[in-house]
C-alpha cells in the first residue's frame, strides 16, 4: 500500500516555470525579483508591513532576538510546548530560556504566563510565542500582559501561516514574527522563513545583519558581525508559487481535520486540540490526546500499515538540553506529549486516505 506521510510537500505546479525564470535571468543569488516577489505576497496575504525572506525561521527569531536587544543573561520568556526551532535563538544570544506551561488551549497558558514574569529573577525582555500546530494562542490576554509589563511579544508563527485572530493572520499582532516554509510545513521552499514587522527599521536593520552586516561602502567595511541567512532566489520562486495556493491549502488541510473529527466522533476516546474563541487555525497538523491509549501503540499500528505518524513535541522544559531552565508549568503539557499523537494531514492528501487511517485508529483504540 502507498506510504501516507505526515505532511509531505504539495507542489502547486507553477514552481518548475518560475525556477526556469530565475535560471534564465541568472539571478542564482539571495537577492533577485523572486525573493522581492515572495516577500510582497507575504505582506499581501498577511498584511504585515515589512517582510524580509531569509534562510529559516531560525535564522528569522535569532536576527529578532539581536534587533530587540536581547542579550548575554536576559530572560527570554517562550511557550514550553513547541519545537526546538523556537528557542534556539536564546541560546545564540546567550540569553535564559524562561519555559511557559499550556492550558486547555494547548498554547501557552496566560495565567502561568504571569506566574512566571512575577517568578522571573529580572523583568524579561522577550517572549516568543508558539501558535502550536496552526492553532493561534489567546493573543489577547498574552498581548496585554506584554504591553502591561513592558515585554516584547515575538510570535513563532513557524506553523501557523493561513491561520488567523478575530480576522487577522496570525504573526500581525507581535512586534515581530517568523514564518517557517521547511519541508514538512503548510507551504515550503524545501527550507526557508520569513521575519515581519510593522516596524520598518526593524526590518532594515535584520536585512543589514542578515547579508554579513556590510556598512554602506564599496569595499568591504564591517562595524559590527552579522550573519548569511537570506533566501535564494531558487527558493523564492518555489515560495511565490506555493503561496498562489496558500488558501487552498489552509482549507484542505481544514478540510481532513474536520472528516477526522467526524469519522472519529462515535470514539470518546480522542480529543482533538482544540480551537479557541477567535482562533482560526490552518490545521498544519491534526493532532489529538488519546485518553486510553499509549499512543505508542498507535503509532506502531499506524507504520505497520505504512503510515506515518509522530508523538507531540516532548516539552522544552524537559529536555536534557534546558535541565536548569526556569520553568513555570503544571503538568499540562507533559500529558499532552505522553498522550497525544499527530496524525497525517498533508493537504495533497485523498478522503480515502483519511478513512484508511481512520480504521486502523479505531481498531487500535
Ligand atoms: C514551532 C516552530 N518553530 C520554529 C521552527 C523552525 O523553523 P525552520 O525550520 O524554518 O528554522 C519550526 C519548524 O521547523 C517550528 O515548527
Amino acid at each position: 500500500m502507498d506510504k501516507i506521510f505526515l505532511s509531505p510537500p504539495h507542489m502547486s505546479g507553477r514552481e518548475q516555470q518560475y525556477i526556469a525564470e530565475v535560471f534564465e535571468s541568472n539571478y542564482i543569488a539571495p537577492l533577485g525579483t523572486f525573493v522581492d516577489r515572495f516577500e510582497e505576497s507575504i505582506k499581501t496575504y498577511t498584511g504585515a508591513l515589512n517582510a524580509l525572506a531569509l534562510s529559516s525561521a531560525t535564522a528569522g527569531l535569532h536576527l529578532a532576538l539581536r534587533v530587540l536587544g536581547v542579550g548575554e543573561g536576559d530572560y527570554v520568556l517562550a511557550s514550553s510546548f513547541t519545537f526546538i526551532g523556537s528557542v534556539n535563538a536564546i541560546l545564540y544570544q546567550n540569553a535564559k530560556p524562561i519555559f511557559v506551561d499550556s492550558d486547555e488551549s494547548w498554547n501557552i497558558s496566560p495565567v502561568l504566563l504571569k506566574e512566571a514574569i512575577a517568578k522571573a529573577p529580572k523583568k524579561p525582555k522577550a517572549l516568543i510565542v508558539t501558535h502550536l500546530y496552526g492553532q493561534v494562542c489567546k493573543l489577547d490576554e498574552i498581548m496585554a500582559i506584554c504591553k502591561e509589563e513592558g515585554i516584547y511579544l515575538i510570535e513563532d508563527a513557524a506553523e501557523s501561516l493561513g491561520a488567523s485572530y478575530d480576522g487577522k493572520q496570525s504573526g500581525t499582532f507581535g512586534d515581530m514574527a517568523v514564518y517557517s516554509f521547511n519541508g514538512n510545513k503548510i507551504l515550503t521552499t524545501s527550507g526557508g522563513g520569513m521575519l515581519v514587522s510593522d516596524n520598518q527599521a526593524w526590518i532594515e536593520k535584520a536585512k543589514f545583519l542578515s547579508t554579513q552586516a556590510k556598512e554602506d561602502f564599496l569595499y568591504y567595511e564591517h562595524k559590527e558581525f552579522g550573519y548569511n541567512y537570506r533566501m535564494s532566489n531558487v527558493l523564492a520562486a518555489i515560495g511565490v508559487a506555493q503561496m498562489e495556493v496558500l488558501s487552498q491549502r489552509v482549507e484542505r488541510r481544514r478540510e481532513i481535520f474536520a472528516l477526522y473529527e467526524k469519522e472519529l466522533s462515535q470514539t470518546n476516546e480522542i480529543m482533538f486540540m482544540p480551537e479557541i474563541g477567535k482562533s482560526r487555525g490552518n490545521r498544519w497538523l491534526t493532532t489529538a490526546l488519546l485518553t486510553h491509549t499509549d499512543p505508542n501503540t498507535l503509532i506502531e499500528a499506524l507504520e505497520k500499515e505504512n503510515i506515518e505518524s509522530r508523538p507531540l513535541w516532548k516539552p522544552m522544559h524537559m529536555q536534557p538540553l534546558f535541565k536548569d531552565a526556569r520553568v513555570t508549568e503544571d503538568g499540562t503539557c507533559q500529558k499532552l506529549f505522553e498522550q497525544g499523537i499527530c496524525l497525517p494531514s498533508g493537504s495533497s492528501m485523498h478522503d480515502e486516505d483519511v478513512y484508511r487511517i481512520c480504521d486502523v485508529v479505531k481498531r487500535v483504540l
